[in-house]
């Protein structure tokens, strides 16, 4: 058996006594290599959680270990391992770009650096040429944080957590804040690294469509796990395939469907939810000639409406 890059067991954080706890008992496992997304609504408990996993706040109670090292006991490992893109900015405004990422490289001690000489190593501006390329921040890496914008800090902030090579990536909404075009460049690199480097990806974002293509999703709300699984499971378990249909007697189609008992909706067309029928099956039962008719499976962010609404019942 492998040693799992993040493995999280009955993890508890409670900020102050006599509050509720922010996350709750919460346990998930990421394989190495895997891309794992953590979701959940505003104050679920998603930067709590990656705070723990990278060491930066400790845990109440239950145990983190990433790559097998105790994240308490043996944070120094862990730092080494693992990589973060943190949700708000963290940086410093009266530096450079590029000085804010070299104060990172030297406290991480990634290249050796000879203080007397003020230089660093040809390896670090090569990495640091290729990530400013990447991101599309260019030249404007090596301006004053203050005179950069919120998008051109937010790739800033992306291009220091990737400097050390992390075999472990957290990344808490690292596309909040960027253009269309930077997003996309973003994801590309970061498919990228899972292919050649094997690198395991933990995100948290509020764009579900960027969790779709992760091989298993974990929703949190109010410091609870609500699902857990592949974006398929957690999309079959909680929501069904749609038919859209509609016709020019709308009176007599919405009575039809009201004696069929199928649960449907009004949204501009009739929404019908296939729990356990087929589109045959429903389409057979109605009389009336149709003017629309199409089906749709559901997006993992329907999946995610239906779940958290049902907690809030
Ligand atoms: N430093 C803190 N001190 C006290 N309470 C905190 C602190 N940070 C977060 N909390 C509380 O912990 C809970 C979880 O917050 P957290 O920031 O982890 O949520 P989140 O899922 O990241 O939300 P968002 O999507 O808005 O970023 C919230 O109720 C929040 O108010
Ligand atoms: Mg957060």
């Amino acid at each position: 058996m492998t040693t799992p890059a993040i493995e999280v067991r009955d993890l508890v954080k409670r900020y102050r006594k006599g509050t509720a706890n922010a996350v709750d008992g919460v346990s998930f496992d990421v394989e190495p290599g895997q891309f794992f997304a953590l979701l959940g609504p505003n104050g679920a408990g998603k930067t709590t959680t990656i705070a723990i996993l990278t060491t930066t706040l400790s845990p109440t109670s239950g145990t983190v270990r990433i790559c097998g090292h105790d994240v308490v006991r043996e944070a120094s490992l862990v730092r080494r391992q693992a990589g973060i893109i943190f949700q708000n900015a963290s940086l410093d405004m009266n530096l450079t770009g590029e000085e804010n990422v070299r104060i990172h490289a030297i406290l991480y001690n990634l290249y050796p650096y000879r203080p007397i000489y003020r230089l660093m190593p040809g390896a670090y501006r090569q990495q640091l040429r290729e990530l400013a390329d990447v991101v599309g921040l260019g030249a404007d890496v090596f301006k004053p944080v203050k005179r950069l914008s919120g998008g051109m800090r937010r790739k800033l902030e992306i291009i220091r957590g990737l400097m050390h090579h992390p075999r472990v990536l957290f990344l808490d909404e690292p596309t909040s804040g960027l253009d269309t075009a930077s997003r996309r460049n973003l994801w590309q690199y970061i498919r990228e690294l899972r292919r050649r480097h094997d690198i395991t990806i933990c995100l948290t974002t509020h764009q579900l469509d960027e969790a779709e293509e992760a091989d298993r999703v974990c929703i949190l709300d109010h410091g609870h796990v609500v699902a857990l699984g592949t974006p398929q499971h957690v999309k079959s378990q909680l929501a069904h395939d749609r038919l859209y249909i509609d016709a020019l007697d709308r009176a007599a189609l919405r009575s039809r469907l009201v004696e069929m008992q199928v649960p449907f909706s009004e949204d501009g067309v009739f929404v019908v939810e296939l729990d356990g029928r087929t589109a045959h099956e429903v389409v057979r039962a109605i009389d009336e000639p149709l003017t629309v008719l199409r089906t749709e499976s559901p997006t993992l962010e329907d999946a995610y409406l239906r779940i958290l609404a049902a907690g809030d019942e």
